[in-house]
Order: structure tokens, then C-alpha cells, then sequence
């Protein structure tokens, strides 16, 4: 048996001096000081400080000479103040310290590959490695906490609202969102494969045909696409359906739940309703269906602008039907032509032909493509695009007529963020609406669904399914958060002929349809209410809390972004016995 803590390492405080306590944790750190050792403890909830003094107990003295970081102890002793000077405001136990009267030594500790602290510099490998090492670091503690505590507001919040948590299967029939399948061979069944779920879009839909009336599910969700920063493989979503609802039902209940996230995480009343943009004015103002609004600097389509200014590059592009946006950079006129020069390659590698840039001087543009414009021209672009001396102007022409837009949307972004346009902390939410139900894959030629196969089509656009598919909106809608996307959702389509009309639009044969969603279109067949819903990534709401830049911060046992969990080596070979089970033959070539 050991001495169990009477207080946690992060409890004392001046008004517990005199008292006899007992502290359980890890050794923080050591020092020898004026010939006392002063111990860092540290657990869940903070650090103390325990003294070790030769003059009290030098046998205690010398057996704590032995501690090591991260080895775990039970101290046993009195809580002092600390003298004046000896205080530590960084710590919220500062203000006192343990004088030492019992050391019980719980376990050693190897020494630790990086040290336990929030400033640690090793690289992120090998604190995945030793992740639960790295969950020591209180930066990665709280983060944890922070989730915890949403996900409890998220549960209150949907059973005060009158919402049923029903878990959905994890071995499925894939539901196609648009990723890869994670398949697991079934060994019963020689030769099948269940899907893990991507989502589990067609249950909840089909728990609605049940009469459930309003799902809700914390889920974890699995995709096998290319990761990145805001990406893992398996992730968490917040996954809610309702049936007798329409889109403002949607908008009013995520608005209350983020509105009580914000001021539980982070004590930010928000305002509502959120903006809403539709999807054609987000691209074409911010070249992204993901707009960061927590700054302006807007693009401007300058084709009426630059179609007769006399440089061939725009007036080019104009005839051929393409687009000249450009973006008005306030202060930007002191770029130094290496800075200009740096963007112009920026702009190349995002995919643009060129950049031009002129910088307002003088009442006119200063510019290497000067002397190629018409008289006037200058005053018409600095007109359109509200520009006044001391500011810089940034062109790209391009006969794709979403290229331009994207790049400078993406430079918009990355010097948004370098000229600290926004204060740091700000939050901007707004709804992204009026998706197009389908996009068309140029490289399978065929059409592609924008969100997923269930979204329903405006029901005004509807007549346009057969001859202008590309025109038909989509009853869809994303969240969006200081350029993230958190969430996304649909009014779905409840009629099995409306669905099966869909399916066979996105290129699948009656045979396909049958076989990959027969049960869904039969269940449509028996009475499926209207219903829609929306799923917010919970992994990426956290990070944006908490102000980090990388999901892998805010999940405890995160996957690197080829997919590889470090710690225990998965994906991992499996033996010729278990392959034979599942048969399963290899072909690596
Ligand atoms: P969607 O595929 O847009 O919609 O996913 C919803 C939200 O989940 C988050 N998300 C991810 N987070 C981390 N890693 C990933 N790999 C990842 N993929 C998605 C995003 C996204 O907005 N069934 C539909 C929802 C619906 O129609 O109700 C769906 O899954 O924040
Ligand atoms: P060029 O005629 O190719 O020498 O280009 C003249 C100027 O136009 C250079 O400053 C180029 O960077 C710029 N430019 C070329 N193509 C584009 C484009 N697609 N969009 C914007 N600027 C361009």
C-alpha cells in the first residue's frame, strides 16, 4: 500500500499552511539549492513544490537525492508559505510549498526520451512515439479537458432540445462521402467486406424513416483520403438528423450550440443569427467556399475593368471568356521588389500564370505593365478596387474562370495573416448556402455529387435535373469558422424515385443502385418523413477553441499524416494463419 493524496498537486494555497498533507505525482523536475532540494511535483491538476531539508529530516534529505525526473512519489508533510521573494506567481500553488516528512518512491522512471513540458522541442515524431509521455505536457491536458467539456454541452444541449443519442453500426455497407473505404474482411463470409463508416449518413437517415424524430451521435467516422493539418483518418463528428424541419431549423439549432460551446470553452457570448453567404458570392469574393471573414480585403472581377486597357495579357483573357480579379493589399505600396517577386512565385506554384502588381503612388500605378495601359485605365482599377495611395494592387488573369479567383484567395489568406489583418482570438462564423448539387469530374467525365448522393436539390431547381444538371442547387449548407470547415448538412431527398433519378445521374447502373442502395431506396418506400440534418467535425472545433493550428494537438492518440500510428506501430503485418482465416492472399508487386 502507498500514502494516498489528500489534495492534488494543484489545490494548495496560503490558507492551507499548518496543514499535514499528503501529494501523489510525478517528479517535475530537481534542484539543489542553499543546500535544501526542492522538488516540482506534478499531476493532472498542477505543481507543487516540496522541500527536502537537511536541517528537518537529512536522512529523507539524502534518499530524495536519488529522485529522477518522472519518477512517481507520495510526499507526506506540512504546507508552508514561501518567503516573499521565494513566491512564484506563475504557479497558482506559488504561494506555499511542502517541507518533506515521508518520501515513498511509487516507481522509477527510465529517463524520458524529451522532456515534460509545454515548450518541449522535440520533433513531433517522437512525441508521438512516446504520446503518452507527450499527454503529460498540461498544454496537451487541457486541450483534453476542453474537449471533455464540450462533449458535455453538446449532450445537454441536445437532450434539453429533445434529441435521442442512438449508436449507429461500426461494421457497414459503405456510405459513400466522397473518401476512400477502411474494409474489414469478414471471415465468416469468404470473399465480403464490411466498410467502416464514413459517416453514418445512411443510418441516421433510415432512423428517421423509423420515426425517431430528432438523432443525435458523438461518432467516430473513417476515411481513407490524404491527410493534412485539419485531416486524420478516423475523426469525431457531432452527427444530428431530424425529420419535419427545413434548413432555418438547422441554422437556429447549431447557432444555439455554438453560441453555448463559445461561452462554455471560452466565456465569448456570440452573436446570432451567423451571416450566410451563398456559395457563387463566396467564391468570387473570397476565392474559397471557405472564407475566412474575420478580415476583408475582397477580390473584384475587373473583366468590364481591363477589357479595353490596352495590355494584352488581360484583354486576352477577357475575349477568351476568362477572368481578371484582383485584390487591393492596403499599405502594400512598401513591398520590396524581392517581397513582390516572392508573391509573383507564390501565385505561379498556386497554380496562376502570372501575377501583376502595381503599387498606388501619386494619384496613378507604378508598375512594370505601366506603360502597357491605355490612359485611364489606372484610375479605373484603383476606382474598382477602392485602392488609395500607399496601398498595392495584386492582378491574376486566367481563362478558367474559378483559377484567378482561387489564387488570390489563397494570397489573400497568407497575407491577411502576415499583415495581421484580424485580431488574434477573433472568431467569425457564417453559413455557406446554395452549393450546386453536382459537380462535373472532368478527368471520369461524369458527374460528381457536391456533398453526397442524399442531398436534395432546391425544389425549384428540380425541373432543371434533366437538361441543365449543373444549375440544379443543392438544399445544403456548410459552417464555416475563421476559414474551417466545421460542418456540413443537407435537406435530404425522402423520395425513393427522386433518390433512384440521382443515382443514376452520378453515372450508377440500376444493378449498382440496387445492390449498393436497394435498402434504402425500399425503406424510402414505406412512409420516409422529410428530414435533413448536419455533421460538425468535433476534432477541428476543438483545435479552433483552443487556438492551435493542427488536429493531431486535440486527439489523444492521433495518426501521422501518412496514416501511421507511431506508438504501436499500425498498421501492422498480419501472420499467414490469420490471413488463411480471412481468405486473404497478398500481392505486393
Ligand atoms: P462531411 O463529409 O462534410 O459531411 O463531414 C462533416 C464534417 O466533418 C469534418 N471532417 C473531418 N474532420 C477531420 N478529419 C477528416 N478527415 C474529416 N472529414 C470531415 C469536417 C466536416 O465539415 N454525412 C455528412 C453530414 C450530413 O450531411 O449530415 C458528412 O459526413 O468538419
Ligand atoms: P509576359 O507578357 O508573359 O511577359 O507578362 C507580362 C506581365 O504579365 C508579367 O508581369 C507577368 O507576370 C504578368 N502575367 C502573365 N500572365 C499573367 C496572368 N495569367 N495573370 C496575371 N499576370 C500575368
Amino acid at each position: 500500500m502507498f500514502t494516498k493524496r489528500t489534495h492534488t498537486c494543484g489545490e494548495l494555497r496560503r490558507a492551507h499552511s499548518g496543514t499535514t498533507v499528503t501529494l501523489n505525482g510525478w517528479v517535475d523536475s530537481r534542484r539543489n539549492l542553499g543546500g535544501m532540494l526542492f522538488v516540482n511535483l506534478r499531476d493532472r491538476y498542477g505543481i507543487t513544490q516540496i522541500v527536502f531539508s537537511p536541517e528537518h529530516d537529512a536522512e529523507l534529505h539524502e534518499q530524495a537525492q536519488a529522485l529522477k525526473s518522472e519518477d512517481v512519489i507520495s510526499v507526506t508533510g506540512v504546507v508552508r508559505e514561501r518567503p516573499g521573494d521565494n513566491r512564484n506567481p506563475q504557479m497558482t500553488t506559488g504561494d506555499v510549498e511542502v517541507l518533506a516528512s515521508v518520501l515513498e518512491i511509487l516507481n522509477h522512471s527510465k529517463l524520458p526520451p524529451f522532456e515534460i513540458r509545454d515548450d518541449v522541442d522535440a520533433f513531433e515524431d517522437l512525441r508521438l512515439k512516446y504520446r503518452y509521455l507527450d499527454l503529460r505536457r498540461p498544454r496537451l491536458q487541457q486541450n483534453l479537458l476542453l474537449r471533455h467539456r464540450m462533449y458535455q454541452v453538446v449532450h445537454r444541449y441536445f437532450d434539453e432540445k429533445g434529441f435521442i443519442e442512438v449508436e449507429t453500426p461500426v461494421l457497414m455497407k459503405s456510405t459513400p462521402e466522397g473518401a476512400r473505404d477502411y474494409l474489414v474482411p469478414s471471415r465468416v463470409h469468404p470473399g465480403k467486406f464490411y466498410a467502416l463508416p464514413q459517416s453514418p449518413q445512411t443510418y441516421k437517415q433510415l432512423l428517421m424513416v423509423a420515426g425517431l424524430d430528432r438523432y443525435v451521435q458523438i461518432v467516430k467516422c473513417f476515411r481513407d483520403e490524404d491527410l493534412r493539418a485539419d485531416r486524420q483518418p478516423e475523426f469525431t463528428q457531432i452527427d444530428l438528423e431530424m425529420s419535419f424541419i427545413t434548413q432555418e431549423d438547422i441554422y437556429e439549432l447549431i447557432e444555439g450550440l455554438m453560441t453555448a460551446l463559445f461561452k462554455e470553452a471560452l466565456g465569448i457570448e456570440m452573436t446570432t443569427p451567423f451571416p450566410r453567404m451563398d456559395y457563387f458570392t463566396a467564391l468570387e469574393t473570397y476565392g474559397t467556399d471557405k472564407p475566412d471573414i474575420r478580415f476583408g480585403m475582397p477580390l473584384v472581377i475587373l473583366n468590364d475593368v481591363v477589357a479595353d486597357s490596352g495590355f494584352r495579357v488581360f484583354t486576352d483573357i477577357v475575349e477568351k471568356g476568362g477572368r481578371v480579379t484582383g485584390i487591393c493589399v492596403t499599405g502594400g505600396a512598401d513591398f520590396s521588389r524581392k517581397k513582390l517577386d516572392i508573391l509573383t512565385e507564390r501565385a505561379k506554384s498556386l497554380g496562376a500564370g502570372g501575377l501583376v502588381w502595381m503599387k498606388a503612388r501619386n494619384g496613378s500605378l507604378e508598375s512594370p505593365v505601366s506603360k502597357f495601359l491605355k490612359d485611364g485605365t489606372a484610375a479605373a482599377l484603383r476606382n474598382a478596387l477602392n485602392c488609395e495611395d500607399g496601398d498595392l494592387l495584386l492582378v491574376v488573369a486566367d481563362a478558367d474562370v474559378v483559377t484567378a479567383s482561387k489564387v488570390l484567395g489563397q494570397l489573400r489568406i497568407e497575407l491577411g495573416e502576415e499583415r495581421r489583418l484580424y485580431r488574434p482570438g477573433s472568431h467569425a462564423l457564417l453559413w455557406i448556402t446554395d452549393f450546386p448539387l453536382l459537380q462535373w469530374d472532368e478527368e471520369g467525365k461524369r458527374w460528381i455529387a457536391e456533398h453526397h448522393p442524399f442531398t436534395g436539390p432546391k425544389p425549384e431547381d428540380v425541373h432543371l435535373l434533366d437538361t441543365e444538371p449543373g444549375k440544379v442547387r443543392a438544399d445544403c449548407y456548410d459552417l464555416v469558422w475563421n476559414g474551417t470547415e466545421i460542418g456540413s448538412g443537407s435537406i435530404r431527398i425522402h423520395d425513393g424515385e427522386l433518390q433512384q433519378k440521382i443515382f443514376s445521374l452520378l453515372g450508377l447502373s440500376d444493378m449498382e443502385i440496387k445492390q449498393k442502395f436497394g435498402f434504402l431506396i425500399e425503406a424510402f418506400q414505406y412512409g420516409a418523413p422529410p428530414h435533413g440534418g448536419i455533421a460538425l467535425g468535433l476534432d477541428r472545433m476543438v483545435t479552433l477553441m483552443s487556438g492551435l493550428t493542427s488536429i493531431r494537438d486535440v486527439i489523444a492518440f492521433p495518426k501521422t499524416n501518412s496514416g501511421l500510428s507511431l506508438m504501436d506501430g499500425a498498421p501492422s503485418e498480419i501472420g499467414p494463419r490469420q490471413l488463411r482465416e480471412l481468405h486473404l492472399k497478398l500481392d505486393l508487386d
